[in-house]
């Protein structure tokens, strides 16, 4: 299934602009857009680092090394089955809170952890473009689940907790 843009996905770098122009002008700011940047998108990819890198005139190479000598950053989503939970504005209203509230229940990890085998992490975004089919869950880059509700999180898990 593609991925078709919507007006929530359309913004997370227009938010992050917003927020890059209120405080670009104080000085150590590149940490606190880092983590401004990872809330919006989960984690910082590479084309977020660059985008960050251009908004606040740093060498790429300086962005990179606050990426990754602190921890709590992370470049890539983590768990070998990561699902994304959207909880843009659509999904929300129809109880996207109450599916993250179950995975992180049943897999016992908060989000943006991977649980102890590695197999699952759990991530929140904000559209993932499927607005019409909310709430909508993505596990990996293909599965996409919707209409979930918190019962069905266990049966959907089994199919992943089976698979090697
Ligand atoms: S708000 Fe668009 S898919 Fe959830």
């Amino acid at each position: 299934m593609s991925v078709v843009k919507c007006p929530d996905c359309e913004n997370l770098f227009a938010e992050l602009d917003r927020y890059i122009d209120s405080v670009k002008d104080n000085t150590g700011v590149l940490i606190n857009v880092l983590h401004k940047a990872q809330e919006i998108f989960g984690y910082l990819s590479e084309e977020v680092q660059q985008h960050v890198s251009e908004k606040l005139n740093v060498p790429l190479s300086q962005v990179y090394g606050v990426v990754t000598f602190y921890n709590f950053f992370t470049m890539k989503p983590k768990g070998k089955h990561q699902i994304r939970v959207c909880l843009g504005t659509a999904c929300y209203v129809k109880g996207a809170d109450k599916i993250m509230e179950r995975l992180q229940d049943e897999l016992g990890v908060p989000m943006n952890q991977p649980t102890a085998d590695g197999k699952f992490s759990i991530h929140a975004v904000r559209c993932l473009g499927a607005c019409s089919m909310a709430p909508v869950v993505l596990i990996g880059e293909d599965d996409y689940y919707g209409r979930v509700t918190p019962d069905e999180v266990s049966k959907i898990l089994d199919k992943y907790r089976r698979a090697e």
